[in-house]
């Protein structure tokens, strides 16, 4: 399967996934890495490692519609069948969803529905929860909110600032985002309602 990877910002969930791809048995490959702001430090990291880059910046769009057009067609002339939204800070409509149904990735560093949005470590460590994570779902309009893929925990110690926990949920964000872009791409993945099937046969 082919994908794009959008990012806004440093990209290492796209590094991983991007390092993930590069194993003969990976059954996904990267086609193209697109960021929204040329200053996505991300876009050197990809260029690095070989991958097509782009820069889609909605400031040169007329309306938030045009931006999202602007983005599928790119992903679309690299031939992307499946999207991943890596640090991408940008909230997507149907109208571009709807270009790419039921395909359209993200991770977010919380296990949600606890703590959506951003600051999240900083809101779960005030929160006082005892364990975070990071979840990867399907993308709807609705912020944070699709059906879950994978999520995995670790714990938020005493000691912990927001900095802290950010990396040590960073670990296992770059283990599993793979692990659910892998699902994806072999067409594990069905969902019913809210749920997400794995079929492990
Ligand atoms: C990650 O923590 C991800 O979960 C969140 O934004 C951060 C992006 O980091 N959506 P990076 O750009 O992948 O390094």
């Amino acid at each position: 399967m082919k994908l794009g990877v959008l990012i806004s910002g440093r990209g290492s969930n796209m590094v991983a996934i991007a390092e993930a791809c590069a194993a003969a048995d990976f059954p996904a490959e990267v086609a193209v890495v697109v960021a929204d702001t040329p200053a996505a430090a991300g876009l050197e990291k990809a260029a690095a490692a070989g991958l097509a880059t782009a820069v889609v910046e909605p400031g040169e769009f007329a309306h938030r519609g045009a931006f999202e057009d602007a983005l599928a067609a790119t992903l679309a002339h690299h031939g992307a069948e499946g999207v991943c939204l890596a640090g991408f800070m940008r909230l997507l409509t149907g109208r571009f969803l709807d270009q790419f149904p039921g395909k359209v990735l993200n991770i977010h560093p919380s296990l949600l529905p606890a703590f959506p949005g951003l600051d999240v470590q900083q809101k779960a460590i005030d929160h006082g929860v005892r364990f975070s994570g990071c979840t990867v779902h399907f993308v709807t309009e609705a912020m944070d909110a699709g059906p879950i893929v994978l999520q995995a925990s670790v714990p938020v110690l005493a000691t912990d600032d927001a900095d802290t926990l950010a990396a040590r949920i960073l670990e296992q964000e770059h283990r599993l985002y793979p692990e659910a872009v892998r699902l994806f791409a072999e067409g594990r993945l069905s969902v019913a309602g809210r749920r997400v099937l794995v079929d492990s046969d």
